[in-house]
This record gives structure tokens, C-alpha cells and sequence, in this order.
């Protein structure tokens, strides 16, 4: 069991939960991923790992509710244990001097990315972090990454932040003032990071997706994350998550992505309905 030691809601639908886990604690990398297991009967799902203390042997995971797991999840309090936490999972970003990184994230990716952002800019990197929310009140850890970065930049979808109101418009307005990139790191929804890898590819700039897959063992056995990359079938757990954006097959991954869609609803409404019953 694997015990809550911080629950907070960082803004609608996005919460962040401090876990003890000393041996995921001990060995985790950026980029890299847990799988849980919320209880006995539950579902394994696959979440990244946003900070770690080795010293304490704590993991921290930020997730937004989009069905029935991450809902059970965000009912669990400091003091409350997790069944089973498998990790650390998946390769390690690269981590290397390339010039100018541009991390870009949005919903729960804000907080998947730190650890990129953190590194990268250690090893001598410029920074630049964009990150992008519907509405302002879905925003967080602004102050985080301005002090991680060298720079932060915010799109809102309304644009009341700046006229680019999406991450694809602020890498493209980057370029346009002059700036130059040298890797574009992208996390978040499947959706936005097609788009950003769309851009990125027009203006011949690398770009690794960190891509979500559906998952189950997380280990290369059972075969469920598979997307294809430049033509070839890859497994999201053991060859990625990362790839490279430019070859992505994102009309697959978006498919597969919503192939359990019905199955997913019935059980989110089971679920509601047992809670209704129990209250
Ligand atoms: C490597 C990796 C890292 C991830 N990191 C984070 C993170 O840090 N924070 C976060 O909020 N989310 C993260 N996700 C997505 C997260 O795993 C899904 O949102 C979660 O599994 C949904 O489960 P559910 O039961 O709440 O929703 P469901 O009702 O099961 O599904 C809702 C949607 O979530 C996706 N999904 C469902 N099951 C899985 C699964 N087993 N694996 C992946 N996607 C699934 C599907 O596209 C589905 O349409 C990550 C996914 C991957 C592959
Ligand atoms: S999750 Fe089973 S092969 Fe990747």
C-alpha cells in the first residue's frame, strides 16, 4: 500500500498528490511514469511522475478527473494508501546542452513537465516554458515555472493573456520575433500536441510528444499502447512515451485513443450510480 501524504486541488479537476514510495523515489527520471492501481478490483493507470524526494521517499503526481479512476482518486485524502504503485516506468528524457528548449504543456502536462523543465535548464539549456489553459482560473504553478525557466509564457483561450491564445500560435509567434529553437518538448492533450507537432513541422523545428497512450501492464506485454511511428508499431510504455512528433501517426493514436469511449461512460455512470446509492 502506498500511503497519501499531501492531497491538494490545484484547480478544478486538477489535483496533486504527494505518495510514499521510497523505491520509485530513489530511482526516478523526467519523463518517466507510475502505474496504479487505486484498490483491489481497480484499473491500472498510467500517471507521470511530476517531482520526487529521495530523501523522504515521496513521489508527486498531478492528474486531472476524466472518468471513473481519476475521479476515485481525487475522492482520496491525505492519510488514505493506494493498493499498488508500479514505476519507475518508461525511458528518461534525454537530457542534454541543445540551446534553446521550449517546453510546452497544458491540463495536467503543466505539471508532467516540470521535471524537463528543471533539468534541461540545468544542464545549461534556455528555457522557455509555455503553457496554456481554456480559462485563467485553470491555471497553476505559474510562479513554479517562472522560477524554473527563463521564461513563461501563458495562453489563455480567450486570449485575455496574449493574442496567442493556443501553444502552437506562441511557438510560431517565437520564431516570428526572431527566436530561434532548437527542441520543442510537448505535453498534454493528444490533440494540442498534434497541433504543436503540425507547427513545429512547418517550421522545421524537432519536437518530442510525450504521448498517452491507452495502457495496461506498462511493460511491453500486453500490447494496448502501441501507436506507429515513422511506419513502424511502437509501445508507449517501453519504447516511449516519448517520440518524435513529426512522425506520429496521430490519426491512429487519436482512434485508439477513443476505441473503449462506451465502455469508459458505463462505467463512470456504474460507479456514480453506486455512489448515489451509498450516500
Ligand atoms: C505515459 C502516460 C503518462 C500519463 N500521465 C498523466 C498524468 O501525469 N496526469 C494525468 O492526469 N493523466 C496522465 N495520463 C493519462 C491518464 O493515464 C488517463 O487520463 C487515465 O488513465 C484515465 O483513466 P480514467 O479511468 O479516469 O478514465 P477513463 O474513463 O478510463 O478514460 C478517459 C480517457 O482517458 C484515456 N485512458 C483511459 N484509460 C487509460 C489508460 N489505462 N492509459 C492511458 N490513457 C487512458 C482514454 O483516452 C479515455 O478516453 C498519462 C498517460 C500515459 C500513457
Ligand atoms: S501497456 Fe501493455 S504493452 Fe504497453
Amino acid at each position: 500500500m502506498y500511503k497519501i501524504l499531501e492531497k491538494q486541488e490545484l484547480v478544478p479537476n486538477i489535483h496533486l498528490i504527494k505518495v510514499e514510495a521510497p523505491a520509485v523515489a530513489r530511482k526516478a527520471k523526467p519523463g518517466q511514469f507510475v502505474i496504479i492501481t487505486v484498490d483491489e478490483k481497480g484499473e491500472r493507470i498510467p500517471l507521470t511522475i511530476a517531482d520526487w524526494d529521495g530523501e523522504h521517499g515521496s513521489i508527486t503526481i498531478v492528474f486531472m478527473e476524466v472518468g471513473t479512476t481519476t475521479q476515485r482518486l481525487a475522492l482520496m485524502n491525505q492519510g488514505d494508501s493506494i493498493y499498488s504503485l508500479v514505476g519507475p516506468l518508461g525511458i528518461p528524457t534525454h537530457i542534454e546542452k541543445l540551446g534553446t528548449v521550449v517546453c510546452v504543456g497544458g491540463c495536467y502536462g503543466i505539471g508532467a513537465m516540470m521535471p524537463i523543465v528543471r533539468a534541461m535548464k540545468e544542464v545549461g539549456n534556455k528555457v522557455i516554458s509555455v503553457i496554456e489553459a481554456r480559462s485563467k482560473y485553470l491555471l497553476y504553478w505559474e510562479e513554479e515555472l517562472k522560477k524554473a525557466s527563463d521564461q513563461l509564457l501563458v495562453s489563455i483561450g480567450d486570449g485575455s493573456h496574449a493574442p496567442e491564445r493556443w501553444i502552437p500560435d506562441q511557438v510560431r509567434s517565437i520564431v516570428d520575433r526572431g527566436g530561434s529553437i532548437d527542441l520543442v518538448i510537448a505535453f498534454g492533450c493528444t490533440y494540442m500536441m498534434k497541433l504543436c507537432a503540425e507547427t513545429t513541422k512547418a517550421l522545421g523545428i524537432r519536437t518530442i510528444v510525450h504521448l498517452s497512450s491507452i495502457m495496461v501492464d506498462g511493460t511491453g506485454m500486453c500490447g494496448c499502447c502501441r501507436v506507429s511511428v515513422g511506419g513502424e508499431t511502437k509501445f508507449a510504455c517501453v519504447d516511449g512515451p516519448e517520440f518524435d512528433g513529426h512522425l506520429v501517426d496521430w490519426d491512429v493514436l487519436l482512434a485508439r485513443q477513443r476505441g473503449y469511449q462506451e465502455q469508459e461512460i458505463q462505467a463512470l455512470q456504474e460507479w456514480e450510480s453506486r455512489q448515489w446509492q451509498k450516500a
